[in-house]
């Protein structure tokens, strides 16, 4: 069975309100999901007040908000009590920095990578700079920007203390054997794992007890959804946190790792992309009894195929362009690259090379995507920096092709 892109596309009117351009540009952020605005248009036009009082549409609004928390922790594999959902990404891991690192001292170590965002970095690193601990970096190779599980392991101490890593880095588009870099990391060390996945959420949205992972960020603003970040933090290792919530609200799971409070309609909104993908295995599966997650699954078979084939020729076309550098594997075989494609122009600047593909009906953006020590360290300048083609699962063929030809004629 192959994934019915025009059932797909017919869920997002963006894409049908813009056909003039090929957006390339989803791991900046992507389209909403129709269901998704639906919800957000409902909660605004008929729940919109303080929710979870006994008067209706108060009633109503903690019900739409209590749908999407239950439900995003189902998809997730998890307890509702594990999931905390906060403004952003970067926001939560601002916040998670004092829950995790206060507790921090000399003589404790973190291992941070130099392939991440900058959300998953520079707030550990800087915490463990304020308490003395020692920050040690998980590097990547410095050609591909991959990272490899055998440059880890002699990191690892008995005093290690979290490894922070991400899922898929937003530049190389390659994913993180997440699950078999975890259980190496508890094989050698009694360290704790944050995982950040918001360049592999929009992909695939993972089982978390699965992965066996701590704590497991991503942002549902990529994945079709409000602009909010999603966050896991196993029930476990609760009481060894610090809480950020208000004195009287410490202790209560859903509020220790927000102190903005809630987004009230953005919550509910969020319910709405388990609302799309629904709609999805519906149409491809029919009804089902199977669990949210394991529906998912189903999904995610269609979507990587269809997302491999959407990949593989521009990779393919990349690759063979010696004026051309291009970052994380150069293939899909292996099923682990998701079609956020980097590459690197050696005779002109990203910047131009973007224009060019703009002007020609792109939407793309060039530059190091806050993946700032990733790009300084592959030896690219950092303002300039990468042109970057990101797809989802809504592109088409037609979108690649137009790709390819606008590549074409900017390169000459
Ligand atoms: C890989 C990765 N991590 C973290 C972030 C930060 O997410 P947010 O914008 O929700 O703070 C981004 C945003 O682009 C990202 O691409």
């Amino acid at each position: 069975m192959k994934l019915d892109i025009d059932f797909v596309r017919s869920q997002f009117d963006q894409l049908n309100d813009n056909p003039e351009f090929v957006f390339a540009s989803n791991a900046g952020g992507s389209y909403v999901c129709n269901q998704a605005n639906q919800v957000l248009e409902h909660y605004n036009r008929h729940t919109r007040v303080q929710p979870y009082s006994r008067f209706s549409p108060s009633a109503d609004a903690g019900a739409a908000m209590d749908r999407a928390h239950q439900g995003w922790a189902a998809a997730l594999n998890i307890d509702p009590d594990e999931l905390t959902i906060g403004p952003s990404t970067s926001m939560n891991t601002y916040v998670m920095a004092q829950a995790i690192g206060d507790l921090w001292m000399p003589g404790d170590e973190i291992i941070v990578t130099n392939q991440d965002h900058e959300a998953n970095s520079g707030v550990w690193r800087r915490k463990a700079y304020e308490k003395g601990a020692t920050i040690r970096q998980w590097e990547v190779e410095p050609d591909s920007g991959l990272l490899d599980i055998e440059s880890l392991l002699p990191l690892l101490r008995d005093n290690t203390r979290w490894v922070f890593f991400t899922h898929c880095s937003n530049i190389v588009g390659t994913a993180n054997p997440v699950a078999e870099i975890t259980s190496a990391i508890k094989a050698n060390s009694s360290a704790r794992v944050f995982v950040d996945a918001v360049a592999y959420a929009p992909h695939h949205v993972s089982d978390l007890k699965a992965l066996a992972v701590d704590a497991y960020a991503f942002s549902l603003y990529k994945v079709f959804g409000p602009h909010q970040g999603l966050m896991y933090v196993n029930r476990d290792i609760h009481g060894d946190l610090t809480s950020q919530a208000h004195y009287f609200n410490s202790g209560i799971p859903t509020k220790d790792f927000n102190p903005a409070g809630p987004q009230h309609a953005q919550v509910a909104g969020c319910a709405g992309v388990l609302d799309y993908f629904d709609a999805l295995h519906r149409h491809h599966f029919g009804d089902s009894d199977g669990s949210r997650n394991s529906r998912l699954d189903d999904i995610h078979r269609l979507i990587l195929q269809h997302e491999n084939e959407l990949a593989e020729p521009i990779l393919d076309f990349l690759n063979n362009r010696p004026e051309l550098r291009l970052l994380g594997k150069s293939h899909t075989r292996d099923n682990d690259r998701a079609p956020t494609i980097a590459f690197r122009p050696l005779e002109q600047s990203a910047e131009s090379l973007t224009h060019s593909l703009q002007d020609s009906g792109i939407g793309t953006e060039h530059g190091n995507f806050y993946a700032h020590r990733l790009i300084t360290d592959l030896g690219i300048d950092p303002d300039d920096g990468v042109v970057r083609l990101s797809l989802v699962h809504y592109g088409n063929q037609d979108d690649v092709n137009r790709i390819l030809q606008a590549l074409e004629r900017a390169l000459g």
